[in-house]
Parts: structure tokens; C-alpha cells; sequence
């Protein structure tokens, strides 16, 4: 069974939900075992073992947390020929997808060996602590069906 783990950052609790979304999404699929790990929590050595990692950030300042740079940056020290990713934000004004491109940039730079599953999701967020936009968690429940469809046909 694909193995995927959902590495997140949330400091008002949105981006978590949608976290929780994609992974209903997922589940709703079937056939894919999902983990979902706060960025504190993750066992870093253990990624590898996984065969999609999806990374989700707020868009703070523009683009993600300096958290997930990093954590984008550590990746460098896996070995992660042949996984997969795929990036999702949350973010307030006109912002819409400058996190996700700026994070999928980066991992094409910093993760080598990496594939892009799902070109990444953008989900908006009335003022800096949320609530989401109605309408825009049923995105988020699409992208994880699109991801669990894509992982099965491998
Ligand atoms: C320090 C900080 C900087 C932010 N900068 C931006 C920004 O540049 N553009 C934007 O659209 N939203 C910005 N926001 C709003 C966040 O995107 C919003 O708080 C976030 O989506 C909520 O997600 P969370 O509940 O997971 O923390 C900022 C929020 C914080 C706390």
C-alpha cells in the first residue's frame, strides 16, 4: 500500500484543517495510508520511508514559513529518488498560490529526485486567523482524491 505523510505548519489552526481535509479526501479513495505529522514532530530520518510527502504552509510574508525553508532545505539530506510531492498554502489577501510556487521551487532545487504529484493548492482564509472560505474545504478534499488516484496508478 503507497504510504504518504502530510508535514504541516499552522499557528492559527487553518492550515491544519486543511490538512485534515486532504486527508479525508485520501481516505475517501481507499488503498493509501496517510500520516499526519506537525513540522515539530516529524521524524526527519524517517521521510524516506514514505512514498509521497505533502508539505503545507501559511503564507507568512509572502511565501512560506521560515520553518518549512528549512525543512524544504533539509530535504537535500535524504535520499528521495522516486517520491513524490505536493505543496498546499493558506493565505488572507492576494496572495493566492505565492507560497505554494515559491515552495515548489525550492524543492526543485533543494529536493533532487523528487516528482510533483499535483500541481499545489491554494486555500483562502478570511483575515489572519481564518476561518477558511466557504467553499474552499471541498477543494481540499478534491486535491487528496486527485493525490490517492494518482499514487494508486503509481
Ligand atoms: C506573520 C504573518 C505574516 C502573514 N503574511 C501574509 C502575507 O504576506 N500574505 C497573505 O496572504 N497572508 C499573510 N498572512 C496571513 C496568513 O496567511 C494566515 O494567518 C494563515 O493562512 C492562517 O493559517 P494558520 O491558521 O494555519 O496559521 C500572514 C500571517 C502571519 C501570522
Amino acid at each position: 500500500m503507497a504510504r504518504v505523510v502530510v508535514v504541516f505548519e499552522s499557528r492559527y489552526g487553518n492550515t491544519k484543517r486543511v490538512a485534515e481535509s486532504i486527508i479525508d479526501g485520501i481516505n475517501g479513495v481507499g488503498g493509501v495510508e496517510v500520516s499526519l505529522k506537525e513540522l515539530k514532530e516529524v521524524d526527519f530520518k524517517g521521510i524516506p520511508s514514505y512514498d509521497a510527502i505533502l508539505i503545507g504552509s501559511p503564507n507568512h510574508f509572502g511565501g512560506p514559513t521560515r520553518d518549512i525553508r528549512g525543512f524544504i532545505d533539509k530535504l537535500s539530506e535524504l535520499t528521495l529518488e522516486g517520491k513524490k510531492f505536493a505543496v498546499f498554502d493558506t493565505y488572507m489577501g492576494k496572495d493566492f498560490e505565492k507560497a505554494v510556487k515559491k515552495m515548489e521551487k525550492r524543492i526543485s532545487e533543494k529536493a533532487l529526485g523528487l516528482k510533483r504529484l499535483a500541481s499545489g493548492l491554494s486555500i483562502k482564509v478570511q483575515g489572519m486567523k481564518g476561518p477558511i472560505v466557504e467553499g474552499e474545504l471541498s477543494k481540499c478534499k478534491e486535491f487528496g482524491k486527485k493525490i490517492a488516484i494518482q499514487l494508486k496508478e503509481g
